[in-house]
């Protein structure tokens, strides 16, 4: 995973204001640590959160050229001595690396054979190494070198390179890179977002390309040394910084965002995405089959995807990115339709390059705009979430299930999606202090079960993986049905079991029913009076409903992750956009 930058100018730059502050832009893409260096050799590397990083660093420093990185640890533990840049033993070549070097092992014997020693348990710091290897003692060219870099590297990576000669060097495969360029010299950066507010215009990195940029040009080059041309690509970012205003966390922000965020993806697919819309019509009409690819929160979408398309009659499948090729064959009669927030996933991005080469056209739903996802796809939806920050997903996973919507609308799914912003609304404003009241119940329980059916099977599994990821209480969303094959051995007495039950559902009744003569604690989230909910929702139709109770699971996983002093906007472990395998 990891973020990446890198600046090189005419005159002196910040390190503060200018790297490290495009860097903290970054930090959805890991926070286990940060680090830069500057093309004169001064380097500075830390464990600590990177705005406290950036607090200590000194606001004279400047320099020319500076390369930065923002850690999601792969290979060896979270500690300074791993943290980015690396650097060869005389410190003369740095590098800040995103991705793996698989074969890292094979390479690092053969540079200890030419004398080379490692002082880092990361696969990375191969790389100071063999550049320096190629071109400080060989005397050889950077455009010789990294097309034997190219060759004999197994692996991910977007690099970005310093050896003290006034340019900066970068590679890139499968991790993404892009430059753009300033009025005052170029940036370098995993994402267009992070130097958004400093041009307009980027240059997207190709798989296996190369580039060598001076402080008034650039040469980009392919995996043969050749020149090429690249196309300037001109963006509008229109999404705003976020900023917590009153809140005390963005996740808590964000959930109560989304009676805005999702009226603004509503008027969007009625006016300006409705072409977007349509050409999803046509690629679904045009294919023999839908297969969703996603992952996490993302994947939970697809399953409503799923149901929802399904019961208009379209075959549909979801399967989970990382696992695709072990599951899954694809022809050109596939749709593969990636759900992304990021539109970022490695593995989705893999799926999708592989499913392109076997025919399949692609679609994708994205919130996250020129991402490596929709620059990939036929035709893109933008869920219009406004950025998330908060790790874990909400009033994305809100508009994923809109967006997915008005696509089964296009096949005849009835329903009037006009009402959702406002239902939304009434969800949080009649259940926040009731959710606030069971999290003070449940915050000392370790295991937690929710049951769905249908389209609230997915719900189950999303409140599971936030109550995982938020508070790390250890939950399980499942199938109602599925309980009795095993599970239900775990219920004892007053195990928590929440019952997504729209309507009057029987099954789902008698589900709870089953584990309350076990003892467990049930509690009902319904929307009809008659059934006598422990938490009531809008009335709505059972699709529309998988909304309203994943906003009860955001609530109380955030609820619960407060009570229980944890690190609610930043998980440990986890980063928001998972851009290795
Ligand atoms: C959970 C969460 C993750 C992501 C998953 C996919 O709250 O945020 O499970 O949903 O990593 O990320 P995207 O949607 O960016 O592809």
């Amino acid at each position: 995973m990891c973020g990446i930058t890198g600046i090189i100018t005419k005159d002196d730059h910040s390190i503060k204001e200018d790297l490290l502050k495009t860097l903290k832009r970054l930090e959805y893409r890991g926070y286990d640590s940060v680090g830069f260096a500057t093309n004169d050799g001064f380097f500075k590397k830390s464990t600590l959160p990177i705005s406290d990083f950036i607090n200590s660093v000194d606001s004279d420093l400047r320099s020319n050229i500076s390369i930065s990185h923002t850690r999601w640890a792969t290979h060896g533990g979270v500690n300074e001595n791993n943290a980015h840049p690396h650097f060869d033993k005389t410190q003369k070549v740095f590098c800040a690396h995103n991705g793996i070097i698989e074969n890292f092992n094979d390479l690092k014997e053969e540079l200890e054979d030419e004398g080379y020693s490692f002082k880092t348990e990361t696969d990375s710091e191969i790389i100071t190494n063999f550049f320096h290897k190629g071109m400080v003692k060989e005397g050889k060219s950077f455009e010789i070198i990294a097309k034997e870099f190219i060759k004999k590297v197994k692996g991910t990576f977007a690099i970005l390179l310093i050896i003290g000669d006034g340019r900066l060097y970068a590679l890139k495969r499968d991790s993404p890179l892009a430059l753009g360029i300033t009025e005052k010299g170029f940036i370098l950066a995993s994402d267009i977002y992070s130097f958004s507010n400093k041009t307009d215009k980027a240059i997207f990195f190709g798989d296996d390309e190369f580039a060598i940029i001076d402080k008034d040009k650039y040469a980009f080059f392919d995996k043969d040394g050749k020149n090429i041309d690249k196309e300037i690509t001109s963006f509008e970012w229109s999404v705003e910084e976020e900023k917590l205003d009153e809140y005390p966390h963005y996740m808590i922000k964000e959930i109560k965002e989304q009676p805005i965020t999702s009226r603004r993806l509503i008027e969007s697919l009625k006016r300006d995405q409705a072409n977007r819309l349509k050409e999803f019509e046509n690629l679904i009409k045009d294919s023999k089959r839908v297969v969703f690819v996603a992952s996490g929160t993302s994947y939970h979408a697809s399953l409503v995807g799923v149901h929802l398309l399904n019961k208009q009659g379209i075959e549909s499948h979801a399967v989970i990115a990382s696992e695709f090729e072990n599951f899954y064959l694809v022809d050109d009669k596939t749709l593969i339709l990636a759900v992304s927030q990021s539109g970022e996933t490695m593995d989705v991005v893999t799926v999708i390059k592989k499913a392109r080469k076997n025919g399949a056209k692609i679609a994708s739903i994205v919130n996250v705009p020129y991402s490596t996802i929709q620059r990939h796809s036929d035709t893109s939806i933008e869920i219009l979430a406004g950025q998330e920050v908060c790790v874990a997903s909400t009033k994305a996973f809100t508009n994923q299930l809109i967006a997915l919507f008005s696509i089964a609308r296009s096949f005849g799914y009835d329903n009037n999606l006009e009402n959702i912003p406002d239902r939304i609304k009434e969800t949080l404003d009649i259940n926040e202090e009731i959710i606030k009241e069971l999290a003070q119940k449940l915050y000392e329980k370790n295991d937690m079960f929710i049951l769905g059916k249908g389209a609230t099977y997915p719900i189950a599994r999303e409140i599971a993986l936030k109550l995982k990821e938020i508070p790390y209480v250890h939950a399980e969303g499942m199938m109602a049905g599925e309980l009795k094959h095993g599970t239900i051995a775990l219920i004892e007495d007053g195990t928590p079991v929440f019952c997504l039950v729209p309507g009057k559902n029987l099954e789902m009744l008698s589900s709870a029913k089953e584990v309350e003569s076990r003892g467990a604690k049930t509690i009902i989230i319904g929307n009809k009076e008659g059934i006598e909910p422990d938490i009531l929702l809008p009335e709505s139709d059972e699709k529309e409903f998988s909304i309203y109770s994943s906003l009860i699971g955001h609530l109380l996983s955030y609820y619960i992750g407060v009570l229980r002093g944890v690190n609610i906007d930043k998980p440990r472990n986890l980063a928001k956009s998972v851009t290795v395998h």
